[in-house]
């Protein structure tokens, strides 16, 4: 359905003195800075999958979803959207795909939800009969009935992000992009735009390219996950691969009857915080196992409480931004 075949986008930043003089000598001696911030990206996106994109700020995401919709043309490399180019075929690319950029809005703020949509609805071509049944649809899963008469401009965050994700939906489009769909928003709101997403995919079919800062938005929607780092794609796979892989430690920790002092720390594992009556420790499970952990603790000292954390995905995404993915966990 996508197809990126090194992919790549250099920007130039034209450098400029401060001032009259330096826009004149720009003028007849233009010097450029060069940033590559996409560099021989390749992946291939297959019908129906939801593929997050991840990396820091700055890492390449929105450069290359730029790319993929056709709004950037790249510097090298090939990006193919079913079967077409798609900045040379825009216009037919446009009826396939659909974008929301989680920091931008694309909706007109004067004008009321429903005119906006409409608007859309007609640039689209979406027939009478099908934008009204569209439009019942979202209001039930985006909740979007009392927003109807709103001017966008009157919104709140995330009612115009409801707002955004139902204007970019309503021509049905194959594939969708999002970047940063749940940018600033509450826990609840959160939730409601993952449900709506995990729906349109299940129901519809609809191809969902994610970014996000959100691990949460990764963890709860997509199984493949995109890591991009400086320009640089240095994962593609499964989500249970990264975490396996990199979520070798575990941690543990226990609260005792009487002072830890004098305490031997089991073999394969570290001390992560001692206080009083409570040790947190951290050991790597292919060495050993909580269950051999906490004998040894509960040999030596009476326990009333233990906990076990399981790795998160923040945990491990941090490490691999960190430390790249060079074996770090
Ligand atoms: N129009 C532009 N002109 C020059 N440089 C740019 C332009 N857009 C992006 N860049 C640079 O390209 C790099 C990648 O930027 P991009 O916006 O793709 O990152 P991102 O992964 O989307 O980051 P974030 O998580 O902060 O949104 C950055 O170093 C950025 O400064
Ligand atoms: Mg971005």
């Amino acid at each position: 359905m996508i197809e990126a075949v090194n992919l790549t986008k250099v920007y130039h930043i034209p450098d400029k003195d401060p001032g009259v003089r330096g826009a004149v000598k720009a003028l007849f001696r233009p010097r450029h800075t060069s940033k590559t911030a996409v560099k021989d990206v390749s992946f291939a996106i297959e019908p129906g999958e939801i593929v997050g994109y991840i990396g820091v700020n700055g890492a390449g995401k929105s450069t290359t979803i730029k790319m993929l919709t056709g709004i950037l043309v790249p510097t090298g490399g090939q990006v193919r959207v079913l079967g077409r180019d798609p900045h040379r075929e825009r216009v037919a690319n446009a009826r396939d795909i659909g974008v929301v950029f989680g920091q931008r809005s694309q909706l007109w703020w004067d004008l009321a939800l429903r005119e906006s949509l409409t608007m859309v609805g007609r640039i689209y071509e979406v027939d009478d009969a099908r934008f009204q049944r569209l439009i019942s649809e979202f209001s039930e899963t985006l909740e979007l009935k009392e927003l109807l008469p709103i001017p966008i401009r009157n919104m709140s965050l995330g009612q115009k992000m409801r707002a955004e994700l139902a204007a970019t939906l309503i021509h049905e489009p194959r594939i969708v992009y999002l970047d940063e769909p749940t940018i600033g928003l509450d826990l609840l709101v959160k939730e409601r735009i993952r449900a709506f997403i995990k729906r349109i995919n299940q129901e519809k079919g609809t191809t969902v390219v994610l970014t996000t800062h959100d691990l949460g938005d990764i963890e709860e929607l997509c199984r493949r996950v995109l890591i991009i780092d400086n320009g640089v794609l240095i994962y593609d796979g499964s989500l249970e691969t990264i975490k396996q892989r990199f979520g070798k430690y575990r941690e543990i920790t226990f609260e005792t009857a009487a002072d830890l002092n004098g305490l031997d720390v089991p073999t394969g594992a570290d001390v992560l915080e001692k206080g009083g009556r409570t040790l947190s420790l951290r050991f790597d499970r292919t060495q050993t196992s909580a269950s051999r952990v906490s004998a040894s603790i509960m040999s030596q000292i009476e326990v009333i409480d233990l906990s076990l954390k399981e790795p998160d995905l923040s945990m491990v995404v941090k490490q691999i931004y960190q430390g790249g993915l060079k074996e770090t966990a």
